[in-house]
Protein backbone atom coordinates (compact mmCIF):
# COMPACT_ATOMS: atom_id res chain seq x y z
CA UNK A 1 0.00 0.00 0.00
CA UNK A 2 2.77 2.47 -0.08
CA UNK A 3 2.46 5.64 0.95
CA UNK A 4 -0.55 4.68 2.99
CA UNK A 5 0.82 1.29 4.50
CA UNK A 6 1.00 3.66 7.84
CA UNK A 7 -3.03 4.42 7.83
CA UNK A 8 -3.16 0.58 7.56
CA UNK A 9 -3.34 -0.27 11.66
CA UNK A 10 -5.78 2.66 12.19
CA UNK A 11 -8.17 1.19 9.94
CA UNK A 12 -8.19 -2.32 11.40
CA UNK A 13 -8.55 -0.88 14.59
CA UNK A 14 -11.64 1.32 13.98
CA UNK A 15 -13.28 -2.49 12.58
CA UNK A 16 -12.43 -1.45 8.41
CA UNK A 17 -11.48 -4.82 6.87
CA UNK A 18 -9.20 -5.20 4.04
CA UNK A 19 -9.65 -7.81 1.31
CA UNK A 20 -7.13 -8.72 -0.93
CA UNK A 21 -6.34 -10.75 -4.19
CA UNK A 22 -3.35 -12.89 -5.17
CA UNK A 23 -1.92 -15.05 -7.99
CA UNK A 24 0.10 -17.34 -6.60
CA UNK A 25 2.04 -15.72 -3.10
CA UNK A 26 1.74 -12.44 -4.92
CA UNK A 27 -0.47 -10.41 -3.79
CA UNK A 28 -2.01 -7.81 -6.82
CA UNK A 29 -4.94 -6.14 -5.32
CA UNK A 30 -7.25 -5.23 -2.76
CA UNK A 31 -10.29 -3.43 -1.50
CA UNK A 32 -11.39 -2.23 1.98
CA UNK A 33 -14.52 -2.70 3.54
CA UNK A 34 -16.21 -0.47 6.17
CA UNK A 35 -19.38 -0.89 7.99
CA UNK A 36 -19.34 2.25 10.43
CA UNK A 37 -18.81 5.80 8.58
CA UNK A 38 -15.75 6.26 6.60
CA UNK A 39 -14.22 9.28 4.47
CA UNK A 40 -14.76 9.45 1.05
CA UNK A 41 -11.95 11.38 -0.56
CA UNK A 42 -13.52 11.83 -3.99
CA UNK A 43 -16.05 14.05 -2.79
CA UNK A 44 -14.64 15.15 0.56
CA UNK A 45 -17.88 13.63 2.55
CA UNK A 46 -18.04 11.35 5.47
CA UNK A 47 -20.47 8.69 4.85
CA UNK A 48 -22.28 7.22 7.97
CA UNK A 49 -23.64 3.53 7.66
CA UNK A 50 -26.84 2.15 9.66
CA UNK A 51 -26.27 -1.06 10.72
CA UNK A 52 -26.44 -3.71 8.19
CA UNK A 53 -25.16 -1.38 5.61
CA UNK A 54 -21.47 -0.94 4.68
CA UNK A 55 -19.16 0.78 2.02
CA UNK A 56 -16.70 -0.52 -0.21
CA UNK A 57 -13.72 1.94 -0.49
CA UNK A 58 -10.06 2.15 -1.72
CA UNK A 59 -9.78 -1.05 -4.42
CA UNK A 60 -6.50 -1.15 -5.93
CA UNK A 61 -5.22 -3.03 -8.39
CA UNK A 62 -1.22 -2.64 -8.30
CA UNK A 63 -0.09 -1.02 -12.21
CA UNK A 64 1.51 -4.27 -13.57
CA UNK A 65 -1.68 -5.99 -13.28
CA UNK A 66 -4.15 -3.70 -14.22
CA UNK A 67 -6.73 -4.46 -16.76
CA UNK A 68 -6.75 -8.35 -16.29
CA UNK A 69 -9.74 -8.23 -14.14
CA UNK A 70 -8.89 -7.72 -10.62
CA UNK A 71 -10.56 -4.70 -9.93
CA UNK A 72 -13.94 -6.92 -10.95
CA UNK A 73 -12.67 -10.22 -8.77
CA UNK A 74 -11.74 -8.22 -5.54
CA UNK A 75 -15.55 -5.97 -5.68
CA UNK A 76 -17.24 -9.54 -6.67
CA UNK A 77 -15.46 -11.43 -3.79
CA UNK A 78 -16.19 -8.11 -1.46
CA UNK A 79 -20.19 -8.41 -2.65
CA UNK A 80 -20.53 -12.00 -2.11
CA UNK A 81 -18.72 -12.34 1.16
CA UNK A 82 -21.06 -8.89 2.49
CA UNK A 83 -24.22 -10.99 1.31
CA UNK A 84 -22.79 -14.03 3.57
CA UNK A 85 -22.75 -12.08 6.19
CA UNK A 86 -26.20 -11.15 6.06
CA UNK A 87 -25.25 -7.31 5.17
CA UNK A 88 -28.11 -5.57 3.59
CA UNK A 89 -27.18 -3.16 1.19
CA UNK A 90 -23.57 -1.93 0.26
CA UNK A 91 -22.36 1.35 -0.86
CA UNK A 92 -19.95 2.27 -3.28
CA UNK A 93 -17.79 5.88 -5.21
CA UNK A 94 -16.76 5.51 -8.42
CA UNK A 95 -15.26 7.38 -11.19
CA UNK A 96 -17.11 8.33 -14.23
CA UNK A 97 -16.49 5.72 -16.75
CA UNK A 98 -14.40 3.41 -14.60
CA UNK A 99 -15.46 -0.22 -14.06
CA UNK A 100 -19.25 0.92 -14.77
CA UNK A 101 -19.98 -2.55 -15.97
CA UNK A 102 -18.30 -4.06 -12.92
CA UNK A 103 -20.66 -2.45 -10.66
CA UNK A 104 -23.65 -3.29 -12.51
CA UNK A 105 -22.76 -7.21 -12.62
CA UNK A 106 -22.01 -7.11 -8.55
CA UNK A 107 -25.37 -5.37 -8.50
CA UNK A 108 -24.20 -1.53 -7.59
CA UNK A 109 -26.53 1.01 -9.35
CA UNK A 110 -26.30 4.61 -9.68
CA UNK A 111 -27.99 6.85 -6.90
CA UNK A 112 -26.13 10.01 -6.68
CA UNK A 113 -23.91 11.74 -8.81
CA UNK A 114 -21.21 14.33 -7.84
CA UNK A 115 -19.20 17.40 -9.27
CA UNK A 116 -16.47 18.78 -7.98
CA UNK A 117 -14.27 22.00 -8.20
CA UNK A 118 -12.00 23.19 -5.70
CA UNK A 119 -11.79 27.65 -6.36
CA UNK A 120 -9.57 29.43 -3.43
CA UNK A 121 -9.51 26.33 -0.99
CA UNK A 122 -13.48 26.30 -1.51
CA UNK A 123 -15.03 23.15 -2.00
CA UNK A 124 -17.77 23.23 -4.19
CA UNK A 125 -19.73 19.92 -5.04
CA UNK A 126 -22.70 19.71 -7.05
CA UNK A 127 -25.42 16.78 -6.73
CA UNK A 128 -27.72 15.52 -8.55
CA UNK A 129 -29.42 12.34 -8.51
CA UNK A 130 -28.98 9.68 -11.32
CA UNK A 131 -31.46 8.59 -13.86
CA UNK A 132 -34.41 6.68 -12.52
CA UNK A 133 -33.20 6.10 -9.34
CA UNK A 134 -35.75 5.22 -6.24
CA UNK A 135 -36.90 8.00 -4.24
CA UNK A 136 -36.04 5.51 -1.40
CA UNK A 137 -32.80 4.89 -2.09
CA UNK A 138 -31.96 8.17 -3.11
CA UNK A 139 -33.17 9.45 0.51
CA UNK A 140 -31.06 6.92 1.96
CA UNK A 141 -28.21 8.21 0.15
CA UNK A 142 -28.61 11.62 0.72
CA UNK A 143 -29.09 10.87 4.32
CA UNK A 144 -25.54 8.43 4.60
CA UNK A 145 -23.59 11.25 3.43
CA UNK A 146 -25.74 13.90 4.81
CA UNK A 147 -26.14 15.95 1.70
CA UNK A 148 -29.23 17.64 1.31
CA UNK A 149 -29.03 20.13 -1.72
CA UNK A 150 -27.82 20.41 -4.89
CA UNK A 151 -24.28 22.63 -4.02
CA UNK A 152 -22.58 22.92 -1.11
CA UNK A 153 -19.91 25.02 -0.78
CA UNK A 154 -17.01 24.54 1.76
CA UNK A 155 -13.43 24.65 3.22
CA UNK A 156 -11.80 22.11 1.11
CA UNK A 157 -10.51 19.10 3.83
CA UNK A 158 -7.94 16.92 3.39
CA UNK A 159 -8.19 13.75 5.47
CA UNK A 160 -5.48 10.58 5.39
CA UNK A 161 -7.56 7.72 6.82
C1 LIG B 1 -9.32 1.53 -11.37
C2 LIG B 1 -8.60 0.22 -11.09
C3 LIG B 1 -8.96 -0.28 -9.67
C4 LIG B 1 -9.06 -0.80 -12.14
O1 LIG B 1 -8.47 -2.07 -11.82
P1 LIG B 1 -8.27 -3.22 -12.88
O2 LIG B 1 -7.93 -4.46 -12.13
O3 LIG B 1 -7.33 -2.78 -13.94
O4 LIG B 1 -9.74 -3.32 -13.50
P2 LIG B 1 -10.36 -4.59 -14.24
O5 LIG B 1 -9.37 -5.18 -15.17
O6 LIG B 1 -11.01 -5.51 -13.25
O7 LIG B 1 -11.49 -3.87 -15.07
C5 LIG B 1 -12.69 -3.43 -14.41
C6 LIG B 1 -13.33 -2.35 -15.23
O8 LIG B 1 -12.57 -1.14 -15.13
C7 LIG B 1 -12.24 -0.69 -16.46
N1 LIG B 1 -10.93 -0.02 -16.34
C8 LIG B 1 -9.81 -0.51 -15.79
N2 LIG B 1 -8.84 0.41 -15.83
C9 LIG B 1 -9.39 1.51 -16.43
C10 LIG B 1 -8.87 2.78 -16.81
N3 LIG B 1 -7.61 3.13 -16.56
N4 LIG B 1 -9.71 3.66 -17.42
C11 LIG B 1 -10.98 3.32 -17.69
N5 LIG B 1 -11.52 2.12 -17.37
C12 LIG B 1 -10.72 1.23 -16.76
C13 LIG B 1 -12.25 -1.94 -17.30
O9 LIG B 1 -12.44 -1.64 -18.67
C14 LIG B 1 -13.45 -2.65 -16.71
O10 LIG B 1 -14.61 -1.98 -17.19
P3 LIG B 1 -16.09 -2.60 -17.11
O11 LIG B 1 -16.41 -2.91 -15.69
O12 LIG B 1 -16.95 -1.48 -17.64
O13 LIG B 1 -16.02 -3.83 -17.95
C15 LIG B 1 -7.05 0.36 -11.21
O14 LIG B 1 -6.75 0.99 -12.42
C16 LIG B 1 -6.44 1.15 -10.06
O15 LIG B 1 -6.06 0.58 -9.06
N6 LIG B 1 -6.35 2.48 -10.22
C17 LIG B 1 -5.85 3.34 -9.14
C18 LIG B 1 -6.83 3.42 -7.99
C19 LIG B 1 -8.22 3.93 -8.40
O16 LIG B 1 -8.35 4.83 -9.20
N7 LIG B 1 -9.29 3.33 -7.82
C20 LIG B 1 -10.66 3.75 -8.16
C21 LIG B 1 -11.71 3.11 -7.30
S1 LIG B 1 -11.55 3.50 -5.56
Amino acid sequence: MEAESGLVPGRLARGSRCFGAWVGHELVGYGWLSTKSEWIGEVELEIRLPAGEAYVWNCVTLARHRRKGVFRSVVTAIVGQAHKEGLARLWIASLEGVGGKTMQQAGFQPVLRFNSAKRLRLYWLMVSPADGVDPDLLASAREAVAVKGALSVRRSVTRRH
